[in-house]
């Protein structure tokens, strides 16, 4: 089965290299049903405004609660993650006991044009899913390093190369992974 996956990009940046791993990941995994979710126009998070949330807020949480699974591609800054993506984590974990991303199986990747793909952002972003209590798929690991040199075509797909053979390896993995818990969850009900 195909399954619906919504990817959260970690760069709001109209050429960001993350958009186009992204962008590569929704073309070439043809076992998965990919949407990017808007994340630039959600307003910080604030505690004041769990009541009245923004309706930026809503239409987020709203996309990630019709995915079967959730997938970040996320550049790394200042050895971390992005504010933006923490941001939009935050917004979907709340109100407390009603997280978007409860229980809802994960991948994680990062792009970067440096050598160490991300490492600090990929695992910070670990670190909160633990919190959420999202089961994330552990291998393959994705820490995309020097992907400046990568060539993308006009719509920002990877062309031919290695990278692209990582990206259709983890797809595959991500497909199996999301039906092993959906599987799992279900015989437990
Ligand atoms: C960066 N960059 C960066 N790269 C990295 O590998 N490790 C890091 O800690 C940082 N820190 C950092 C901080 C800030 C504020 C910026 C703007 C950038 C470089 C970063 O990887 C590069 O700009 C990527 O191209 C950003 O990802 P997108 O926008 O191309 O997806």
């Amino acid at each position: 089965p195909s399954h619906k996956i919504a990817i959260i990009v970690g760069s709001l940046r109209k050429d960001s290299l993350n958009l186009k791993v992204a962008k590569s990941i929704c073309a070439f995994a043809e076992n998965l049903d990919c949407t990017i979710v808007e994340i630039g126009d959600l307003p910080l998070f604030n505690q004041d405004l769990e009541g009245t949330p923004p309706a930026a807020w809503v239409r987020f949480r709203q996309d990630i609660r019709a995915a079967d699974g959730v997938l970040f591609v996320t550049p790394e800054y200042n050895r971390g993650i992005p504010g933006v993506l923490k941001n939009a984590i935050d917004v979907g974990s709340r109100p407390y006991g009603q997280s978007v991303f409860f229980k809802k199986p994960g991948a994680i990747v990062s792009a970067s044009p440096g050598m160490i793909g991300g490492f600090g952002a990929n695992h910070q972003v670990r670190q909160a899913c633990v919190f959420l209590d999202m089961p994330v798929m552990q291998h393959p690991e994705a820490y995309l390093g020097q992907v400046s040199d990568a060539s993308f075509d006009e719509g920002g797909c990877l062309k031919d190369g290695d990278l692209k053979d990582l990206i259709r390896k983890l797809s595959e993995a991500f497909h199996d992974w999301v039906d092993v818990i959906i599987r799992a969850r279900a015989a437990l009900a």
